[in-house]
């Protein structure tokens, strides 16, 4: 199992407790916070367990919603990747991502989700990846499409309306 991903632009690798400070401008943002939770921003101390979550999911399955860093500098710019989700008392593997605000718009979350999706199938051998958002989050439903991702239900979760999307990946099902 690879530690980290990697392409063109970026590098998808696990979290480190150290990564706290790095993290609070883009998880305390409301902005970016606004389809994910409302827009409430996160404490320290969510962003810690956040961290903490996704270094037991890496542990366990080898996969988690990595940070993402940006080649030419090394900065912290979001997350993206898999983690473990119970939807509707089932459970399923999503795929989900999150970009500081001033790294909208440049394709990253789209170029980091196909490395997240290939993992998926060629290592966490999952037969099935599903994506979720709130129906007004365009750019993310433009991102489930483009990764080959379809419509499969509305559903709530947490007490908001939502999209479920989902992907199958057969024998021969190429990316
Ligand atoms: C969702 C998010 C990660 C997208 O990041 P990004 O790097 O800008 O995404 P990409 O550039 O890879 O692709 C976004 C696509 O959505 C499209 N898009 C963006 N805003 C849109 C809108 N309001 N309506 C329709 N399409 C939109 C873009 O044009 C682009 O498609 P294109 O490449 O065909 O032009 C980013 O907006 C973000 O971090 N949002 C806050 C966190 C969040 O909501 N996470 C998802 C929770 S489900």
């Amino acid at each position: 199992m690879p530690h980290h991903l990697e392409t063109d632009r970026l590098w998808l690798c696990p979290w480190e407790a150290a990564d706290v400070a790095a993290a609070r401008p883009i998880f305390g943002d409301p902005e970016v916070m606004r389809y994910i939770n409302g827009g409430v921003p996160c404490s320290d101390d969510q962003i810690r367990e956040s961290i903490f979550r996704q270094q037991n999911h890496f542990r366990s399955r080898g996969f988690c919603l990595w940070k993402l860093l940006l080649k030419s500098d090394a900065r912290l710019i979001g997350d993206c990747g898999l983690q473990p989700l119970e939807l509707d008392g089932v459970s399923e593997v999503e795929i989900g991502w999150r970009l500081a605000k001033d790294q909208w718009g440049q394709g990253f979350a789209t170029e980091a989700a196909h490395a997240a999706l290939q993992h998926a199938v060629e290592h966490a051998h999952l037969e099935r990846v599903i994506a979720i958002a709130m129906p007004e989050n365009r750019a993310s439903l433009c991102i489930m499409e483009k990764l080959g991702m379809n419509y499969e239900r509305a559903t709530q979760k947490d007490g908001f309306p939502i999209v479920v999307y989902a992907r199958h990946f057969g024998e021969k099902l190429s990316l």
